[in-house]
């Protein structure tokens, strides 16, 4: 088969690492890929959202599948731009991507369905959401209810705060994304992020992860796309997994295809493990960036076989297989991430960190230039690892971002850190 993965970022390059494993696939390409994209697939210089140019290539090129990585173009429907030309594509449908593109529409989807998540009420007028703020009190949540890259969401521990942050969104800082608001109870308790394959009707749990969305040691800082991740997520035992299968994934596919939007693609559930049980804080309609570059190390079977699968609705009866090993993976981004940093700074030989046992790098933004490997994006690789426990897999992951010479690059230290610390007391305990 001759696959088409859209996208330019560590997830992406994850998906093209994985798609070549496929005995089924005979060329790989990439629209726009990135430096390290280019070494394992055909990068082309096409851009995601310009569907009548990746039409007139797919249908040159005789494209089989075409797997849309990022939110952005399936948001603005290039899925079904695709298939009404005849073209295969992986990936939801702009109606079915509204669960991400609109927060008030997951939330109103929710309510009906009685899917459990947060408390929330919908605003587009300043006046009612400070009234809202005010009565309901801190802390709660503010989202804007379009997409706004990771940003639009502000968890207020004061009044203060989330009366400025509703001004701030409603005043336009992210532009029509912002034009209504949705408020809400703040969900306490541990955050997981849990993936599943769907085909329209049926929903394949994949796997869980933890990711680390702010930008420095200790969970502090601004928020970012997310500097690391790993999987499992021990907090996700057997039992959770079906009771988010149970009250959460399914009901969520069900209610989609009752309500005419039938969902393809991987349903991404942002999730709060509480008191009273698991809750949807969010759904993202595609993989997770670092949590696919993890998912794709424990994936065993074949990628693009599933993929072809969901695409198809023919989901039922697929099993997939999972190595019982950890991965981990720790985000280098350049210095100022995710504020203003500088692109083109040189990134020594990554030859001897790649060389080390267990170990793999995917390039998030990077690009050859005159032959050299230089930075080009916020997020510039992840560095990840197996092991058969998550401190394992750390202790190489960190190992290997050792052996990386680029000075104009960061990263958190302490990647994986709660589940290192469950391991220690396990192991204390036994
Ligand atoms: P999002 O951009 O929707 O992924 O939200 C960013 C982060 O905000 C989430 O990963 C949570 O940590 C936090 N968050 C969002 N909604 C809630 C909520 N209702 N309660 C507590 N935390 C939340
Ligand atoms: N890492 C979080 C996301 O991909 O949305």
């Amino acid at each position: 088969m001759k696959v088409l993965v859209l996208g330019s970022g560590g997830r992406e390059h994850a998906l093209c690492w994985a798609l070549r494993r496929s005995p089924t696939l005979s060329r790989l390409y990439c629209a726009p890929g990135n430096g390290g994209i280019a070494a394992i697939a055909e990068c082309l210089a096409l851009d995601p959202l310009d569907a009548p140019a990746l039409i007139a290539f797919c249908q040159e090129a005789a494209i089989d599948l075409v797997v849309i990585g990022p939110e952005a173009p399936l948001v603005a429907g290039i899925a079904e731009r695709l298939e009404e030309a005849g073209i295969a594509a992986f990936g939801p449908t702009a109606a079915a991507a509204a669960l991400e593109g609109s927060k008030g529409f997951m939330k109103d989807l929710c309510a009906r369905h009685g899917i459990p998540t947060a408390r929330y009420r919908r605003c587009d007028d300043l006046a009612q959401a400070q009234a809202h703020i005010r009565a309901a009190g801190a802390p709660i949540v503010i989202k804007a209810d379009g997409l706004a890259a990771g940003k639009g969401v502000v968890v207020a521990v004061s009044v203060e705060e989330a009366l400025a942050a509703a001004a701030e969104i409603l005043g336009g800082k992210f532009g029509a994304a912002g034009s209504s608001l949705v408020i809400e109870e703040c969900l306490q308790g541990e955050e997981v992020s849990f993936f599943a394959l769907v085909d329209g009707r049926t929903a394949l749990p994949l796997a869980s992860a933890q990711d680390h969305k702010t930008a420095l040691d200790g969970d502090r800082g601004p928020n970012t796309g997310g500097m690391g991740a790993y999987s499992p997520a021990p907090a996700m035992t057997p039992a959770l997994t079906e009771a988010v299968m149970d009250s959460i994934i399914r009901p969520t596919v069900t209610a989609m295809a009752d309500e005419g939007r039938p969902f393809r693609g991987v349903l991404f559930a942002g999730l709060m493990l509480t008191a009273e049980g698991p809750k949807l804080i969010e759904y993202n309609v595609r993989f997770g960036d670092p949590e696919c570059q993890v998912l794709m190390l424990r994936l065993e079977s074949d990628l693009l076989e599933a993929l072809v699968a969901a695409r198809a609705g023919r989901l039922d009866g697929i099993t997939l297989a999972w190595r019982e090993q950890a991965a981990l993976c720790v985000v280098m981004a350049a210095r100022g991430y995710p504020g203003a940093y500088a692109r083109g700074s040189l990134i020594g030989d990554l030859a001897p960190a790649a060389a080390a046992a267990n170990v793999t790098i995917f390039h998030a933004g990077t690009r050859i230039e005159d032959g050299r490997l230089v930075a080009d994006g916020g997020r510039v690789l992840g560095v990840a690892a197996t092991g058969d426990s998550v401190t394992k897999a750390q202790a190489r992951a960190y190992a290997a971002v050792d052996l990386i010479a680029w000075d104009q690059g960061f990263c958190r230290r302490d990647i994986g850190w709660r589940a290192v610390a469950r391991e220690k007391d396990g192991a204390t305990k036994a």
